[in-house]
């Protein structure tokens, strides 16, 4: 069960964006991440959740998306996320969140995939603008922001080909498909 969850968890970037997520959902994903495991137990993430459509479209344009898709300027309206939920490190706490943001956007997004949700972490985020939107302090790093939305693509699974690519690609469908490096080639002892 567990494989086929996380077979299942792909990063989707269509979405229906007329389909909205509720401040209540997004608190129950938010809830995994605090359940999660952190270095030390120290805690240091906080969230910032966004779920209406015009705090949104702020946070949509501080994004960069699918940047081997070379001819995709990202997902265009209609088909934008429906909710957002950004990463903080609070600073106060420490300032080496290790990879505490990584397990909690995991957590975030298998929740969400198992509810029928989609979503994509976003590290390419134009940061300062970003803090500047949300008037955020600078005792807090922006880590990662989540998309997430009613899933409105389809995402293949494959293995690494021959040419040993790891770029997504899409076909004339708008299929999605990403490649995987093999077992084998990835265990090396
Ligand atoms: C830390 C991290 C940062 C990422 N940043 C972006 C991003 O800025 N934009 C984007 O479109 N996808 C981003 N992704 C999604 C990856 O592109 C995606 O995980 C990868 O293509 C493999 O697809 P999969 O998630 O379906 O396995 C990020 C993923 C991770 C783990």
């Amino acid at each position: 069960m567990i494989e086929e969850l996380i077979r299942q968890n792909r990063s989707c970037r269509r979405f229906h964006q007329d389909q909205p997520v509720s401040r209540e959902t997004l608190l129950g994903l938010v809830n995994l991440a605090r359940l999660s495991a952190s270095a030390a137990n120290l805690q240091p993430l906080k969230y910032v959740l966004s779920f209406e459509p015009q705090l949104n479209a702020h946070i949509f344009s501080c994004l960069a998306w699918a940047g081997y898709l070379k001819d995709w300027p990202g997902p265009a309206e209609g088909e934008r996320p429906a909710a957002y939920i950004v990463i903080l490190g609070d600073r106060e706490i420490t300032t080496n969140v290790g990879c505490d943001h990584g397990i909690a956007a995991q957590s975030i997004l298998l929740g969400a995939r198992e509810q029928g949700l989609g979503g994509c972490m976003v590290g390419s985020i134009k940061k300062d603008r970003l803090r500047e939107m949300f008037d955020l302090s600078e005792s807090y790093d922006i880590l990662l922001v989540i998309a997430l939305g009613r899933p409105k693509e389809e995402v293949v699974l494959t293995d690494v080909g021959l040419d040993g690519s790891i770029k997504y690609w899409r076909d004339e469908a708008g299929v999605h498909y990403v490649p995987k490096r093999t077992l084998e080639e990835i265990i090396i002892k």
